[in-house]
C-alpha cells in the first residue's frame, strides 16, 4: 500500500474564528493557546463562555497563560461546564469541595500513576467530561502531554477501523498497579474501594456526544482487556492500539508556568504527566466536571 493510500487523516486543523479572541493552534490536529483574555471573565459573560466552550470542542485541549483565578472562580467555571466531580485520588482543598490539590513529588509516592497514558476516570460508567487544571507552583520540567484520539482513530486504515468499531473493553483503575495496591492496602479497605469503584465496560471506539467525531477510548493505564478475546489476542490488539494512539503525530505537549491553565476534553484526548523533576515542587489545583453521557 502506498503512503498516500495510508494517509486517511483529515487536513490539519486551521485557526478558527471566535468573537472574543484569536487562537494559536499548537499542532496540526488539536490543541490551541488562547491569549489576551481572563477565563474568569466568562463567569459573567455568556458570549465569552460560549466562545471558550466552542474552542474547547474544536481544539479538544486549550491553554491560557497568566490567569488570575481564585478557588471559588475555579469551581464556578467548572459548574458552567457540568457537574463538579467531588471525589478524586488527590486531597480536596479545605473549604472548597471539588478543588483537588495535586502536589508533587509527594503525589507520586502514593498509588497514583498519571505518568501512564489515560483518560481520567474512564473506569467509571460516566467518565469525567473535562477538567480545568491550574498551576500555582511549577518546577523546571513536569510538562503534561495530551494525545488526540480523534486523529488517532481517523488515521487508522479502513480495515483496522472496521475491525475495532464493534469491540468493547474493560476499564479498571487497579489493573496496572494491582500488586502495589494489594501489598500496601488492608484487605477490607481494598474490598470497599473495589465495590465503590468497580471496572466498567466501554466501546473501544466512541462517538463524541457533541462533535460526533469518532475517537479511540482505550488507554494503557485503565484498559485491562478487550471483551470476548483470548488473553493473547486481547494483548496484541491493546499493544497495537496503545502504541498507535500515542504516536508523536497526535501529541500536544504543554510547558507549564505559574498561573497557566489547561482545559481539556477528557473523552477525545488522553494525557500523561512527565515526571522529570525529581524532588522539585509542583502544585496544581484541578476541577473536573461530569455530564450524564455514557460512552457509546
Ligand atoms: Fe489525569
Amino acid at each position: 500500500m502506498s503512503r498516500s493510500q495510508l494517509a486517511t487523516k483529515q487536513t490539519p486543523i486551521e485557526a478558527k474564528h471566535y468573537s472574543h479572541f484569536k487562537v494559536e493552534p499548537l499542532t496540526g490536529t488539536f490543541g490551541a493557546q488562547i491569549d489576551d483574555i481572563q477565563i474568569a471573565d466568562a463567569l459573567n459573560n455568556d458570549e465569552l463562555f460560549a466562545d471558550i466552550r466552542n474552542a474547547w470542542l474544536d481544539y479538544q485541549v486549550v491553554f491560557f497563560r497568566n490567569q488570575e483565578l481564585t478557588p471559588e472562580q475555579h469551581l464556578a467555571l467548572g459548574q458552567r461546564f457540568g457537574e463538579i466531580q467531588k471525589v478524586g485520588y488527590a486531597p480536596g482543598l479545605e473549604g472548597h469541595e471539588g478543588v483537588w490539590v495535586q502536589e508533587y513529588p509527594d503525589l507520586y509516592e502514593g498509588l497514583v500513576s498519571d505518568i501512564d497514558w489515560h483518560s481520567d476516570s474512564s473506569f467509571r460508567s460516566t467518565p469525567t467530561r473535562g477538567s480545568l487544571l491550574y498551576a500555582l507552583d511549577v518546577p523546571v520540567g513536569g510538562d503534561t502531554v495530551w494525545a488526540d484520539q480523534c486523529a488517532a482513530y481517523e488515521d487508522l486504515a479502513p480495515s483496522w477501523r472496521n475491525f475495532i468499531d464493534g469491540l468493547s473493553a474493560i476499564h479498571d483503575n487497579m489493573h496496572r498497579n494491582l500488586l502495589h495496591v494489594l501489598e500496601t492496602m488492608p484487605a477490607d479497605q481494598f474490598e470497599k474501594l473495589r465495590k465503590y469503584l468497580p471496572p466498567s465496560e466501554h466501546p473501544v471506539v466512541c462517538n463524541h456526544p457533541e462533535t460526533e467525531r469518532k475517537f479511540l477510548f482505550v488507554s494503557e493505564l485503565m484498559t485491562r482487556e478487550i471483551v470476548g478475546m483470548k488473553r493473547a489476542e486481547s494483548r496484541a490488539v491493546m499493544d497495537f492500539l496503545f502504541a498507535h494512539q500515542t504516536r508523536p503525530e497526535y501529541q500536544c505537549r504543554f510547558r507549564w508556568e505559574p498561573k497557566s491553565l489547561a482545559l481539556w476534553d477528557n473523552f477525545s484526548t488522553l494525557h500523561r504527566g512527565i515526571f522529570d523533576f525529581g524532588q522539585g515542587h509542583r502544585l496544581m489545583h484541578r476541577v473536573s466536571f461530569n455530564t450524564p453521557w455514557t460512552p457509546t
